[in-house]
């Protein structure tokens, strides 16, 4: 498989890539219309914050399954056409925050003191400190805006040095203020109203875009210092040119801009102009936020594991799938059982369904199973559809097919530990299967449409309803050995109001269409299904 990375990351995780057997191309600087040109050929692509995912390159990415951001923010991804497309986006929240955080305090001094002014001044012979003297830090109020990962780094940092901290985030717990020993603003107003140094460390959203305009600027306090590395566009650049010019903003720092350069092109090729950029009490630097040696090693390895074992099929934690609470690893066994359960349906049976349900029962119950609806719907779905489904857009599918999915719970159970049973209901009838695991990775099937049993799942599965007689089992082994088809288990199940049994043969390797015909024609067999488990876990 194919994997291009348009953007700078560390060697050793392309690496590791290599030896993870991915073909793997590097092509950094390239335009978008150039990106968009090759993208056809890869299964995997791997950016930063420059390359745009949006709709018009994922129109062409015909082969495309992972989008990997090797960072945090998403602004850059259009995550809902990904969805669509059933194109999983990961990203490495965790590994660059401390960088992230680290910048900002630094920009923080750094304007206070006049840093890179006096430095600038000395490397062009002018030694007249007098010009450049700063302000201290202790004893000032910062006002955090977003006190999330990196919010909550600058914070910490930033009462460390003797700053009051405030902070204005209304998504976060009022527990969570007092954990950090930060001073809650329920408004933003009342955070410009007191603040010396304001800090931007919210996402890029709709909300956040240009919160802080004239009007806001003009809440603050008179010379107010603000630092951005977070997303451009979050401090109006205009806006705060003016104020920047007029005085009410005495110095500010950005790490980011609304419309970006780019960051690979040497000085000469570069065409960029930014207002800011004539500015002596502005700071700008070059989206520098993540650029440590540690961030790299760390967003790295982060975004080529995660895009190797989304490729690989694997589940992954990725920012278009539904959150799951709880403890993954006691999910994981399931995971395969649940995708088997719900390709049952369409392969022994073809009556219309209106609706699926889903019972966990026993400790499940107890449980975020909402990986384990997917992982049902993942696998219904991969029996009928030759379009691409992964967990991130079964839902979406079954929707626009109409279909209704319950899910529900109870921790009442006898025989096993866990019992997953999804039933299939059409308008006229409900046929449901139920199986569990046993020991880590022993997915057992205990019902199937009414039979009960305890077989092993195996990729293959051939599923035959006959009349409750005698040498039924020896004609379709005769069959199957004739077609060198063998068999490794074999187990029967009786309903014997009805006189019929259901027998399940796991076979070491596909049924063609015309052994099934003629395991069809024995006498008192009544139905052959075949049921392929290989597109699922
Ligand atoms: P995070 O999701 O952990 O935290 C963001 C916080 O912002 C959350 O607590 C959220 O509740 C809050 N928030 C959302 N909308 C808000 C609003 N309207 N008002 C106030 N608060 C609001 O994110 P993070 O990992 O801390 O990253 C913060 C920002 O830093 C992101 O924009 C990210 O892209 C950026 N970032 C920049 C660099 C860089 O190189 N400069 C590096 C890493 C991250
Ligand atoms: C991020 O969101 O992680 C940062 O902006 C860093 C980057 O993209 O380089």
């Amino acid at each position: 498989m194919k994997i291009l990375i348009t953007e700078k990351i560390a060697a050793d995780s392309i690496d590791y890539l290599r030896l993870e057997g991915f073909e793997v191309d590097e092509c950094l600087g390239l335009s978008q219309e150039e990106i968009n040109g090759m993208i056809s050929q890869y299964d995997g692509l791997i950016i930063r914050s420059s390359t745009r995912v949006d709709r018009k390159m994922l129109d062409e990415a015909v082969n495309l399954k992972v989008v990997g951001r090797a960072g945090n923010g998403i602004d850059n991804i259009d995550v809902t056409a990904c969805t669509e497309k059933g194109i999983i986006a990961v990203n490495t929240p965790e590994a660059n925050i401390m960088a992230a955080g680290e910048l900002a305090v630094g920009l923080a001094f750094t304007i206070y003191r006049n840093i890179c002014l006096a430095n600038s001044a000395v490397h062009h012979d002018d030694f007249r400190r007098s010009r450049l003297i700063g302000r201290e830090l202790e004893g000032k109020t910062a006002g955090v805006i977003g006190l999330g990962r990196i919010g909550s780094i600058v914070a910490r940092k930033l009462k460390g040095i003797g700053m009051n901290v405030v902070a204005y985030d209304p998504y976060i717990t009022a527990e969570r203020f007092d954990k950090l020993g930060v001073k809650r603003c329920d408004r933003l107003e009342e955070l410009l109203h007191q603040s010396d140094l304001i800090t931007l460390h919210t996402p890029k959203t709709k909300e956040t875009y240009n919160m802080l305009k004239t009007e806001q600027l003009a809440q603050c306090k008179q010379g107010v210092y603000i630092v951005n590395a977070a997303r451009g566009g979050l401090v109006n650049e205009q806006d705060l040119y003016d104020a920047l010019v007029s005085g009410q903003v005495a110095g500010a720092a950005v790490d980011v801009l609304d419309q970006e350069p780019n960051y690979d092109k040497k000085p000469g090729e570069q065409q960029y102009q930014h207002p800011l950029l004539s500015l002596p009490n502005c700071i700008i630097t070059p989206h520098l936020g993540a650029s440590t040696h540690e961030a790299n090693t760390n967003v790295g390895t982060a975004v080529t594991e995660l895009v190797a074992r989304a490729l690989k099929g694997e589940l992954v934690c990725a920012v278009n799938m539904p959150a799951i609470s709880g403890d993954l690893a006691e999910l994981r066994p399931y995971i395969g059982l649940c995708e088997k359960l719900g390709a049952i349906y369409f392969q022994a049976e073809t009556a219309r369904l209106k609706k699926i349900e889903i019972i966990y029962s026993g400790e499940l119950a107890g449980m975020d199973t909402n990986l384990l609806t997917l992982s049902v719907l993942k696998g219904f779905l991969s029996t009928i559809t030759s379009e691409r489904v992964s967990y991130v857009n079964v839902k979406q599918n079954l929707t626009a097919m109409g279909l209704e999915v319950v899910e529900s719970k109870t921790t009442q159970l006898e025989k096993y530990t866990n019992l997953i049973t999804v039933r299939f209901i059409s308008s006229d009838k409900t046929l449901s299967v139920s199986g569990t695991v046993f020991g880590q990775d022993s997915e057992v099937l205990v019902d199937f449409f009414g039979y009960h049993m305890d077989f092993e799942l195996s990729p293959y599965v051939l599923a035959m309803q006959n009349e409750d007689v005698p040498g039924i089992i020896g004609r379709v082994g005769t069959i199957l050995g004739q077609k060198s088809i063998n068999i490794a288990t074999m187990h029967w199940s009786r309903k014997k109001d009805k006189m019929r049994a259901q027998s399940f043969l796991s076979i070491d390797s596909p049924v063609d269409e015309e052994t099934i015909e003629a395991l069809r024609k024995i006498e008192g067999v009544l139905r052959v299904s075949v049921l392929n488990f290989t597109m699922v876990s």
